[in-house]
């Protein structure tokens, strides 16, 4: 079928057969169908949206667009965590190094921060010497050596969500939920995996802001595992609030190594936990979820989690002794306190505001190719429903450029507010799917 055929048939909202779906993605990928009439199918999707049927031949034909690891020379269970994004959301250097721990193999294919959400790959990037670009091979390596391994997206995996993504973003085409959907499982199908942990985010600073958007993901994701023959187990989590205490990338590193010592505040090792012993529950090494958390919190008193993280660190070529001093991570040149400016309770540090102010401050990047600053950021103290008096410390602002430390602060307070009376923090695990 010609391809302006093709965009008609979804236009006048008719479903694509497998054949004309493997074949548009084919010829896109190769580059012989032109940006210009991908965009306009892709709207037409946007528009008319795509049955599950459909879903599922897009992510099989997305998958298949390049390399599909075979990791069947593991014997463990291979099962990855996703999440849909969101701002202090650093559970994946936690969850990565307890599963691998714990006896599963995590193949983790991460990416990186745009606009406001942070990514796994700039905060590991934090870390002097650790490379994300690892070969194929030595991605296969460390994964046999430590029972995880992060990397950023290579050419070979999955091209077409590349491709197709970088359109999306700039046809204003990637708020659809079967695109989204086709693109998070194309990419992880792709890394070889048994099951799929997703975290879906709900609230100001995620991608899906509302409760029943990020339902909808999950619900759909969930399904679109089970065509794929891939289970799929979805937990919507709060991000009306940064996750954790730390916002940009070596401060959050320290946060997570904090976190796999014991030592990390409860929202975010709660979300962790859930996690992974959802990861443990579904590559089969426990049976209930009690055990499974159990599982969780023996591998960080026993230090095994450290440890295996200090593996990855060196096996994909990072100093780990950072694992034990932290002055050897990059810091900020200015440490600024922001504090209340009236005696309450915290009733809102809204998650999207944060994570601009923390962009602004270098954290974080408008394009996918602008550089960062790993050293700059924020550090609250305080979250949402914990009281305040009058001057005390809300947060620290780490800078390094005093106009912009200033900006940041304005910005900071506008996403800020105190009220009068006690509050309720929001709650943290809303949903689980299925
Ligand atoms: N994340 C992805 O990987 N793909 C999307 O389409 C949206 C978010």
């Amino acid at each position: 079928m010609e391809i302006p055929e093709l965009i008609r048939t979804k236009r006048d909202g008719q479903p694509l057969t497998r054949q004309q779906i493997f074949d548009f993605i084919r010829r896109y990928t190769s580059g012989e169908i032109p940006d210009y009439q991908a965009a306009a199918l892709l709207m037409a999707i946007y528009f008319r949206g795509l049955d599950p049927r459909e879903t599922a031949d897009l992510t099989e034909a997305m998958m298949h667009s390049g390399e599909v690891l075979d990791l069947s020379e593991f014997p463990a269970p291979k099962v990855d965590k996703h999440s849909t994004g969101g701002v202090g959301d650093k559970t994946s250097l936690i969850i990565a190094p307890v599963a691998a721990a714990g006896g599963l193999v995590v193949p983790m294919i991460s990416g990186r921060g745009l606009g406001h959400t942070g990514g796994t790959l700039d905060k590991l990037e934090a870390i002097p010497g650790f490379n994300t670009r690892l070969s194929l091979a030595d991605f296969r390596r460390v994964l046999k050596a430590c029972g995880a391994a992060l990397i950023g997206q290579t050419s070979e995996l999955a091209p077409a969500d590349r491709k197709l993504y970088a359109l999306r973003d700039v046809t204003a085409t990637v708020e659809s939920i079967p695109l989204i959907s086709a693109s998070i499982m194309s990419k992880k199908l792709a890394e070889g995996i048994d099951a799929l942990v997703l975290d879906v985010k709900t609230g100001s600073g995620a991608f899906m802001k509302r409760l029943a958007d990020s339902r909808e993901l999950a619900r759909r994701m969930v399904e679109l595992g089970a065509a794929c023959g891939t289970p799929l187990q979805a937990i919507i989590t709060d991000m009306s609030q940064p996750l954790g205490h730390a916002v940009g990338n070596a401060l959050e590193v320290i946060e997570c190594l904090e976190a796999l010592k014991g030592r990390a505040p409860r929202d975010l090792m709660e979300v962790s936990r859930e996690l992974t012993a959802q990861m443990f529950l579904l590559g089969g090494v426990e049976t209930s979820l009690a055990s499974a958390r159990g599982r969780f919190d023996a591998l960080i008193v026993s230090g095994a989690a450290l440890e295996t993280f200090a593996r990855i660190v060196a096996g994909q070529g990072g100093d780990a002794r950072i694992t034990e001093d932290y002055s050897r991570l990059p810091a900020a040149l200015h440490q600024e306190s922001f504090v209340a400016w009236e005696s309450g309770y915290v009733s809102a540090l809204d998650a999207e505001t944060v994570g601009r102010a923390s962009m602004r401050l270098g954290a974080g990047r408008e394009q996918l190719e602008a550089a960062i600053d790993p050293a700059v950021g924020l550090v609250f103290e305080k979250k949402v429903g914990d009281p305040v008096v009058h001057g005390e410390r809300i947060a620290v602002i780490h800078a390094n450029d005093r106009s912009r430390l200033e900006e940041a602060r304005q910005m900071i307070r506008a996403g800020t507010r105190i009220a009068p009376e006690p509050q309720t923090p929001p709650p943290l695990i809303l949903e689980c799917i299925p």
